[in-house]
């Protein structure tokens, strides 16, 4: 009955095909070949919008019958041919060139740079890491010591800890500069020791304060510097995505993410991506040491979280602007009840109030991202908040599909703690609005009656 069934399916196509082929002159896989023709030259000229490449991420297999998922390769070792050569695109063994590992690094260096002018035949020059932060060890790894990492005043408190617990012992400085300030980047420089290499670390939005670093005057700043120093500038854009941001459009060399978060996007993976610049001569210098910081330093991303990464990518711009819509709505109700609940300070960049507010609006593209911070007087009133949410979440991390809220300053090392006591971290996910709006109204009228 099933091949009886496949049979005269098989035979209406082909029944089909011999009356199209009567009415014109071109087979439907003739047109099919002609057309994929036309538009990789007009997609040479004109890229697909970034919604379309995001869609389709992970899917680039050629031919008919293609499957409409990235298939997930777990082998960690590959057969050798009898002559005892490797051909072209050959697996050789998973540490190297996991084959869905290699997918996702194709995929993330053409998001990165889609709009970056000189980027075409250039080679993938994207890295897949263990986690966010092995991601930044090996950036690290990939310079020579001494070393001095010029750091902003808030950032992701592990990349700081990294550096004091782990670099420390290996010639390598960290300072903390007002980065909002681009002069004083440039004064930190000059003051460093002509033998060290430089790099100068930028995390925009800053995690939990909100900071905006305006990228492009930054880079433009660095770069009569080179001439005495070799500075490689490399931004965190973990919080905005690369939705937001491509730091490499503005003129860095090298571009992050913890692709635990918004890339991945499910509270499911954990991952790290980087990126060089395929167009600054860093960028270029620095490939051979991250290809071997990546495959010899060993903590290369799973095929698994790899694969779902993959995934997650092909609804990240769906996702990011949903979240990003629903932070502006509740921040700025926020905003008009501030003295009500008793809230002191509201971080966000879509504020008009933010101070980088008009850096953000020309650095940001479509939204202001899905994280903001909010601060009470002290500790009691924000724990009490917290414990009162009832559809959100109390738990670390953020970019994913669920409202988070987090009190930063007890997950912080208390020897490098920066923020205050009262502040809670807040990772928008893709809950209705009004259940967010409900849910912090209640919540802000039951801390006060639990504190007094
Ligand atoms: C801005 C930022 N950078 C880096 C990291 C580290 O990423 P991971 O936890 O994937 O190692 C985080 C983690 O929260 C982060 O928020």
């Amino acid at each position: 009955m099933v091949i009886l069934n496949s049979i005269s399916r098989r035979s209406a196509h082909v029944a089909r095909t011999v009356t199209l082929r009567s009415l014109s002159v071109l087979t439907p896989s003739e047109a099919g070949r002609r057309a994929a023709a036309m538009m990789a030259e007009r997609q040479a000229k004109d890229p697909s919008a970034i919604a379309t490449i995001l869609s389709h991420s992970g899917m680039d297999a050629k031919g008919d019958n293609i499957p409409m998922a990235p298939p997930l390769h777990v082998a960690t070792t590959y057969t050798r041919p009898a002559d005892g050569i490797y051909r072209d695109g050959d697996s050789v063994y998973a540490r190297m060139d996991n084959p869905t590992r290699l997918q996702l690094e194709k995929a993330i260096f053409e998001l990165e740079c889609i709009n970056l002018a000189g980027r075409e035949d250039k080679a993938i020059t994207s890295y897949a890491f263990s986690s966010g932060l092995a991601g930044v060890t090996s950036i690290l790894l990939a310079h020579s010591s001494p070393l001095t990492v010029l750091l902003p005043d808030d950032l992701y408190h592990g990349v700081s800890s990294l550096l004091s617990n782990v670099f420390s012992k290996h010639r390598v400085n960290a300072r903390h500069v007002n980065m909002r300030d681009v002069s004083e980047i440039v004064k930190a420089i000059q003051s460093v020791n002509s033998n060290d290499d430089v790099i100068v670390w930028m995390e925009s939005p800053s995690n939990p304060k909100c900071h905006v670093l305006d990228i492009q005057s930054i880079c433009q700043a660095v770069e009569p510097l080179r001439s005495s120093y070799t500075i490689t500038t490399v931004v965190d854009g973990t919080m905005a995505s690369p939705i937001l941001t491509r730091p490499l459009e503005l003129g860095a060399d090298v571009s992050f993410h913890s692709g635990t978060k918004y890339l991945a996007g499910h509270s499911d993976a954990l991952l790290g991506l980087v990126t060089l610049s395929p167009v600054t001569s860093r960028g270029h210098e620095l490939v051979s040491a991250m290809n071997d910081a990546q495959i010899l330093g060993g903590a290369v991303a799973s095929p698994f979280d790899s694969w779902l990464t993959l995934r997650g990518m092909r609804t990240l711009h769906v996702r990011v602007e949903r979240q990003c819509k629903t932070t502006q709505q509740l921040v700025e109700y926020l905003e008009k009840q501030k003295e009500q609940m008793k809230i002191i300070h509201l971080y966000y960049p879509g504020l008009i109030s933010h101070q980088q507010h008009d850096v953000a609006k020309r650095q940001m593209q479509g939204g202001f991202g899905g994280v903001f911070s909010m601060e009470f007087d002290d500790e009691a009133t924000a724990m009490a908040f917290a414990a009162a949410l009832q559809t959100v979440h109390r738990a670390t991390s953020l970019g994913g599909p669920e409202t988070l809220i987090e009190h930063r300053a007890s997950i912080e090392p208390p020897e490098r703690r920066t923020s205050p006591p009262g502040l809670l971290r807040v990772s928008i996910g893709l809950e209705d609005i009004n259940d967010l709006i409900r849910d912090f109204e209640m919540a802000a009228g039951i801390a006060q009656e639990i504190v007094k």
